[in-house]
């Protein structure tokens, strides 16, 4: 049996509702308290017993690749001091994982950003997280708990939550049978419907667990919303023979891809571990 030993961090979009702060700064280092957002995946990732990090990146985005490097000048600075424990959870991880890059010179959508990614993953089934959906859970991360679930079924998951019907149109958002608490063998995927046309209000998160039969469907699959390749329409195929399980996580997911969310993750986060009283 596949273990899942990679995850993809498609993170080459430039961020433009942070503008200005995203001018100059990928949006992946946007800090919750005192964390980047992509930070915050790779130690999800690592939850889920993945140490192999795939980031496909851009153009403006070699902050990402610093970040998980020594910084020899800076830690020369800090050496002895009692900061020296702020870049703890950094030096671990670096200790642990493996970054690989690859750049994604278009931006054609998350299908693209994933076929992107092929050179880094290979054959083998994988992860993907967008570390701008923000994902908090007591016990097992989001991550982990698909990992979990993969185990069982074997196939392609994507992670969902029910969102207010006016707001299908910012999500891809999936039909099926309920098939087990919390699980679903998901028989429709539609990327950004309008409310009246959604088949649900089950919508996906920056949360999926692929298998690597993935890449040629993206290849054969039409442009589709926005004439973008979306990851949606090519799971719709894997959907159709069934192989697709739409999965209701346990945990809270905030948008950090929008303002609102981001304060709200960042308060949420303040509240629970600088201030918890
Ligand atoms: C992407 C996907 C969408 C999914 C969303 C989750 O959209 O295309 O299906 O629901 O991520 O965050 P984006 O937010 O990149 O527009």
């Amino acid at each position: 049996m596949s273990k899942i030993s990679k995850c993809l961090f498609p993170a080459a979009g430039y961020g433009t509702r942070f503008l200005p702060a995203t001018k100059a700064m990928p949006k992946e280092m946007l800090p919750i308290v005192t964390k980047p957002l992509i930070q915050y995946g790779v130690e999800e990732a690592m939850q889920a017993g993945i140490s192999d990090m795939a980031i496909v990146t851009g153009r403006g985005k070699r902050a990402i690749e610093d970040h998980f490097d020594i910084s020899y000048e800076l830690e020369q600075q800090i050496a002895g001091s009692d900061k020296e424990d702020l870049l703890g959870d950094t030096r671990e991880i670096m200790s642990r994982c493996r970054f690989s890059y690859t750049r994604q010179m278009e931006m054609k959508g998350l299908g693209h950003a994933i076929l992107t990614g092929e050179a880094l993953i290979g054959d083998s089934p994988f992860a993907v997280v967008l570390a701008d959906d923000y994902c908090v859970a007591e016990g097992d991360g989001v991550l982990s708990q698909m990992v979990k679930l993969y185990e069982k079924y074997q196939c392609s998951i994507v992670a969902i939550e029910e969102v207010p019907m006016e707001e299908t149109n910012r999500y891809g958002v999936i039909a099926g049978e309920l098939e087990a608490e919390n699980i679903y063998r998901v028989s429709r995927m539609v990327e950004k419907p309008d409310p009246a046309e959604a088949p649900s209000n089950l919508a996906i998160i920056g949360r999926y667990i692929l298998s690597p039969d993935i890449f040629d469907i993206i290849r054969n699959t039409p442009p589709g919303k926005n004439g973008e390749m979306q990851i949606t329409d090519a799971l719709q195929t894997q959907a159709s023979q069934g192989n697709v399980i739409g999965y209701k996580f346990q945990g809270r997911r905030f948008d950090c891809g929008s303002v609102d969310g981001y304060i709200e993750a960042s308060n949420y986060t303040y509240q629970s571990q600088c201030n918890p009283s």
